[in-house]
């Protein structure tokens, strides 16, 4: 493997402290498992306006456009709470997401055999359940305009937020969920709503025209995304790759998400568009959930969901699929062993510290 460059913004909260653990899993791929990435390390969000300020320098910035991957720990926390908001720690990723144009959000929802039990649904429901969530991530509602409040002088104020796709933004998002389809189950549902949206009317149409023009081996299905959340809940194992737009997407990830138990075990991944020369995407991996302020410095913050996340660089990223997928083994390994941090375990269970949760962890790709 040719040498691969990875930021490291840890962040704030718990941030570092579930960052100290996948430094110890990327210095074994370095020793152990033919790899060669390089690591440099920024500020981001509290740590970086502590230092200076602004929640990422431009330096920090530039080195993140610059590297292979992005490896992102977690921000904000009540600490910030009276910072100007362009300067919150928030705002550095965003920062990061809008000018990496990280179009592409995956989330799996992936059920561990151990943590059958942890979930708000039957075991035989989520039992095995591996499901990936392709969310479009700079288009859409969020961003659409007019975006406003406007007075309408006669005591009422009326809320506009718009819905816009353009063509090259429903190609790209559902391109990447047919081609992630193909190293999987070969199955894509596209989600939205062309009953009652014009945008959704051209969701369909340019997802059905992106899979007739060079994706026709993957399976495609169509659903409206109410009753997509249903089958959600209803019976997960049906999907494979789930592509859907920013707002669905941002509601069905997380109910996707909440399928099999706790935040602290859920990676995602960012990815921007490949370029035009060298073909690699801009990425940042990140877990799902945030700084944990309630826990940070206790040493019980699960490094799970910040591991499995680097798991997803070595998967998209760096192609390595036979590392990615012996990092989601040894997690899966010391689960098995009955290793839990604190907020996987059961009433009574004995705890691990996020450190001995990363020890274990490494033991197992030994
Ligand atoms: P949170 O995800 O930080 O925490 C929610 C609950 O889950 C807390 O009880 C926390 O202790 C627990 N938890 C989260 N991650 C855990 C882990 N790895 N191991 C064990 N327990 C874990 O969400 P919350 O409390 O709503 O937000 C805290 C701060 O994080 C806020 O400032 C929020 O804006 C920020 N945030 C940042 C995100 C990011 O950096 N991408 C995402 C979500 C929230
Ligand atoms: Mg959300």
């Amino acid at each position: 493997m040719a040498s691969q460059n990875l930021l490291l913004l840890p962040g704030d909260g718990i941030g570092p402290e579930i960052m100290q653990e996948v430094k110890k899993v990327i210095a074994w791929f370095n020793e152990k498992g033919g790899m060669s990435f390089e690591t440099d390390e920024g500020l981001v969000g509290g740590s970086a306006y502590d230092a200076h300020g602004q929640s990422i320098s431009e330096e920090d910035m530039a080195k993140a456009m610059a590297a292979d991957a992005v490896i992102f720990g977690a921000v904000g926390g009540p600490k910030w709470d009276d910072v100007p908001y362009e300067v919150r720690p928030e705002a550095g990723l965003l920062r990061l997401r809008k000018d990496m144009q990280l179009f592409a959000n995956l989330r799996p929802a992936i059920c561990y055999p151990a943590l059958a039990d942890a979930s708000s649904l039957k075991k035989d429901v989520i039992e095995g359940l591996d499901i990936l969530i392709v969310r479009e991530l700079t288009g859409g509602v969020y961003f659409g305009e007019p975006k406003e409040i406007i007075d309408l002088g006669n005591g009422q104020k009326r809320g506009i937020d718009t819905q816009v796709y353009d063509t090259y933004e429903i190609e790209r998002i559902s391109g990447v969920a047919f081609e992630l389809a193909r190293t999987r189950g070969n199955k894509v549902t596209s989600m939205e709503k062309r009953n009652v949206m014009k945008s959704g009317v051209l969701w369909n149409e340019v997802v059905t025209q992106t899979h007739k023009n060079g994706y026709e081996d993957v399976q495609l299905e169509h659903m409206l995304a109410d009753a997509g959340g249903m089958q959600l809940v209803r019976w997960p194992k049906q999907f494979d790759v789930i592509v859907t737009d920013n707002l669905f997407g941002d509601m069905l990830s997380d109910v996707a998400a909440m399928l099999t138990g706790s935040l602290g075990m859920l990676p995602s991944a960012s990815l921007g568009a490949p370029d035009g020369v060298t073909g690699k995407r801009k990425a940042l991996y990140e877990p799902v959930h945030g700084s944990a302020p309630d826990i940070a410095g206790t040493g019980a913050a699960n490094p799970i969901a910040m591991i499995a996340s680097f798991g997803m660089a070595l998967r998209y990223s760096f192609e390595e699929v036979a590392a990615a997928d012996k990092l989601d083994k040894a997690i899966a390994n010391a689960l098995d062993k009955g290793l839990r941090t604190k907020d996987i375990a059961s009433p009574g269970q004995t705890t691990v510290s996020t450190v001995e949760m990363g020890d274990a962890i490494i033991a197992e790709l030994d």
